[in-house]
């Protein structure tokens, strides 16, 4: 009389059997709720709870127990009413049992049930319309991803704007084949003479540049952010352009193993590492000096004939050289103002200064690097006895041409020790745009035109900068040699360093 009842509504009451009465003896009741798939079940005991304890006080004289799917409750007695806080499927079944010794009063049960509910979130990094605090069974609502993600269907396999999704009877989202995918701002920007650095491509993970170091030296942003937008972009700072990697100038190999061209002695590799030799078409031999990655110092006066020239750099011997190995050349410039017979007659080396640019920068490294230009405003003459190298395939005492490149170490002196030299009869000009040194005995010579004069730098003791280019000398090296002043041509420099400054392989940077 007491089994096989089934509970179909939504909610409903469940009493033992005569409740509030006596139970019957010998009983076995069994009692079902099944309401539609997607709700759950709430149980809910009332206080007046009377089921018979064995002697011991334990529950196997009546009992009341409950399963639902995998869930179990009880086995129940006693006096006080079970307390049932979950949420039971949609199936609830209730076995009462009852011995053949005396009983109590029963139980009651009101139950109630509620849609299952869908999880608030359905995606990872989603944006839900509407936004409510919960989600009932047949709640839809329009998924889209948050900034900085795409939502994807893994499905179909595209990007899509949005999806309408659907809270099902188990309380889980139709969703399953979408998900909100970060958006990927693909590999970063390479960085010439430089590195990136990325762990991941996609949003809010970072590109750290580094330079080739110690050759080159990071100069501005370096770090970028992948943003939503699907760009790198410069973190901290309000220009979003790719940083630089800067030449690092006047490094040098050499220790204090000071040689005293003529009167000097041979240098390694890495001592002078701006030093290049030029040849130019007309056969015409001599120095000059790398001053970035794409431009050399050197003297007009090389190409009072040709203009085209063969220039080799990071080398220290001539041995072998071929033209292969030669950093092609683009262009010479030379100083507006120098005109070498300013007077028709007599030799004019003021303003004997020329840039050659490289048809493509060169990588730099420990054999090749450029020396320091002077800061702006060394315009005022050299103190004497500043002691600088210089450097240069030219004649030596015992050699017309050397085969390893020659360095020495002179001091700078006062314009009248060139002034007094004999130059053949001929009477050079002497102005501030030059710089005399040089020690009896030790002196740059013929074939060392063009070649840098460089000084420590007083306040970066570590680095060289080129302060002088071998310019003119008596015939009879050995003294004192004259030497463009460098700093006194700054500002032509830089200006004609700028103005040409592009190569055409280049990246145009936003
Ligand atoms: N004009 C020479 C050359 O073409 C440089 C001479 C330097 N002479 C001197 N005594 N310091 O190489």
């Amino acid at each position: 009389r007491c089994s096989g009842e089934i509970f179909t509504r939504f909610k409903g009451l469940i009493t033992s059997p005569n409740y509030p009465e006596h139970y019957a003896e010998n009983s076995k009741c069994h009692y079902t709720i099944r309401i539609e798939q997607g709700f759950q079940i709430m149980l809910n005991f009332t206080s007046d709870f009377n089921i018979e304890r064995d002697a011991f006080g334990q529950c196997t004289a009546d009992v009341l127990k409950i399963t639902s799917g995998q869930k179990e409750y009880g086995p129940f007695c006693g006096n006080r009413a079970p307390v049932i806080r979950d949420h039971l499927s949609n199936v609830v079944e209730i076995h009462f049992s009852t011995n053949g010794e005396s009983e109590g009063t029963g139980w009651k049960i009101m139950y109630s049930s509620t849609a299952k509910q869908c999880p608030v979130e359905i995606l990872e990094h989603n944006v839900l319309q509407p936004k409510n605090s919960d989600y009932d069974y047949k709640d839809s609502v329009r998924v889209r991803c948050e900034s900085g993600y795409e939502l994807y269907d893994n499905v179909r396999n595209q990007y899509i704007d949005s999806a309408m999704v659907h809270c099902q009877k188990d309380g889980t989202w139709n969703s399953s084949w979408y998900s909100c995918r970060p958006v990927d701002c693909g590999n970063p920007m390479a960085l010439r003479n430089g590195k990136r650095n990325v762990t991941s491509t996609v949003y809010q993970f970072l590109n750290t540049y580094s330079c080739d170091e110690p050759y080159y030296k990071l100069e501005e942003n370096a770090i970028f952010e992948c943003a939503a937008t699907a760009d790198w972009v410069a973190v901290g700072t309000s220009d979003g352009t790719l940083p630089n990697c800067k030449p690092v100038c006047g490094r040098t190999a050499i220790s204090d193993d000071t040689g005293r061209v003529f009167g000097g002695k041979p240098a390694r590799l890495g001592y002078f590492p701006w030093q290049v030799r030029l040849r130019t078409y007309d056969g015409k031999v001599g120095g000059g000096a790398l001053v970035s990655d794409g431009w050399i110092l050197t003297a007009a006066h090389l190409f009072d004939g040709s203009r085209q020239t063969t220039v080799h750099g990071g080398i220290v011997n001539l041995q072998g050289l071929s033209p292969e190995k030669a950093l092609p050349v683009e262009d010479a410039f030379l100083h507006p103002n120098y005109r070498p017979q300013a007077d028709g007659s007599e030799p004019n080396f003021e303003h004997d200064v020329a840039l050659v640019k490289l048809r493509a920068r060169a990588k730099l490294g420990a054999n090749l690097s450029p020396v320091c230009l002077p800061a702006a405003g060394e315009t005022s003459p050299l103190r004497a006895g500043r002691l600088g190298y210089i450097t240069g395939w030219g004649k030596t005492e015992v050699r017309d041409r050397p085969i390893f490149l020659q360095y020495a170490e002179v001091p700078v002196v006062g314009m009248d020790k060139c002034r007094g030299l004999d130059y053949r009869g001929k009477r050079p000009r002497f102005t501030d745009n030059m710089v005399c040194a040089g020690q009896p005995g030790t002196d740059s010579c013929q074939g060392d035109s063009g070649g840098p004069f460089v000084l420590r730098d007083l306040r970066h003791p570590s680095r060289h900068v080129v302060r002088g280019i071998v310019s003119f000398g008596p015939q009879q090296c050995g003294s004192y040699g004259v030497y463009t002043h460098v700093g006194r041509y700054l500002a032509w420099i830089v200006k004609t360093m700028r103005e040409h400054g592009s190569w055409e392989d280049e990246e145009t940077r936003a």
